[in-house]
């Protein structure tokens, strides 16, 4: 299969109050207010009808990805490659499908125990995007809404399946100590596309899986200025600032790194590169960065 992006994600929360001032006053996302209602928060940060879907639930988490198929065909396809696999797959709604605005949907496990959705036919909005903050415009065309990084001690077998089932190619092989102690055992990390230049879109990290599912999600900016205004606005709302600036080996990303109320970090960055994937060839990066990325996590 040729998954085109990541087109939308889907976050639990026990209070969506806190979710929709934390993508307003932090993030800048535009709150969709013709989709939102007392059950779901829907968040624009383009012409998609939504990036985010915040529904109410019982757990603050990260609850699954949404990946894009170029159309019918395509998807009847995946589904095809899916039962070859062996791979269990759930078909989704009509109901589903049209809460994500897409005209068919699929889901199902990957190794990790994450839930991946499948579809194609997204509609457009056709009001115009705008930032509830001063954001131009956040990083998006063609290259999907950012990148996903998840934790699992199930590291080989998420790889695996990425490559072989999903189709996303190594970008980036990181080994790294989270400890300065050398006895510690190096963990893993894999950096890996789909079919667009975004230098990836999904990564694993051989690590506990988060009680939030996700160690972090990206989003991406234009310019410096947006991601430290954005950094001025976590800090003047007492969001939790989980690393400092910094820029990425891999993919040379400027960043920093904030708490959102799903308990996973947001990563806020510029300057990512995007790859021609047919002249390229796996990097092996010593470090996640070149300078910065400070981590302090909150304290309990
Ligand atoms: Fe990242």
């Amino acid at each position: 299969m040729k998954i085109k992006s990541l087109s939308y994600i889907l976050i639990e929360s026990t209070n969506l109050e806190s979710w929709e001032a934390y993508a307003r006053d932090v993030v800048g996302l535009m709150k969709n207010n013709d989709l939102s209602d007392e059950k779901n928060l829907f968040f624009r940060m383009d012409e998609s009808p939504f990036r985010f879907q915040v529904q109410k639930g019982d757990n603050d988490r990260y609850a699954r990805g949404g990946f894009e198929l170029e159309n019918k065909e395509a998807f009847e396809e995946a589904k095809k490659e899916l039962s070859n696999f062996g791979i269990e797959v759930a078909i989704e709604s009509k109901e589903l499908a049209s809460l994500r605005c897409v005209e068919e949907l699929l889901s199902f496990d990957d190794p990790a125990g994450n839930k991946l959705e499948l579809f194609y036919g997204r509609s457009t909005d056709t009001n115009k995007f705008k930032s509830s903050q001063d954001i131009s415009k956040f990083v998006t065309h063609g290259l999907g809404l950012g990148h996903l990084v998840f934790g699992t001690l199930e590291v080989e077998a998420a790889h695996d399946f990425y490559k072989e089932v999903m189709n996303f190619g190594d970008s980036d092989i990181m080994r790294m100590r989270f400890s300065p102690d050398p006895n510690d055992p190096e963990s893993v990390l894999y950096f890996m596309h789909c079919d667009n230049p975004r230098h990836h879109t999904v990564a694993m990290m051989q690590a506990p899986t988060p009680p939030s599912g996700l160690v972090h999600a990206m989003v991406e900016v234009e310019t410096a200025e947006q991601v430290v205004d954005a950094m001025d606005r976590a800090i003047e709302n007492n969001i939790h600032i989980s690393s400092t600036l910094g820029r990425h080996m891999n993919d040379n990303m400027v960043s920093f790194y904030m708490m959102t109320p799903g308990g996973f970090m947001l990563e806020f960055g510029y300057d990512g590169i995007q790859p021609d994937w047919d002249n390229y060839e796996t990097t092996y990066s010593p470090a996640p960065s070149h300078w910065g990325h400070e981590f302090k996590m909150p304290e309990a």
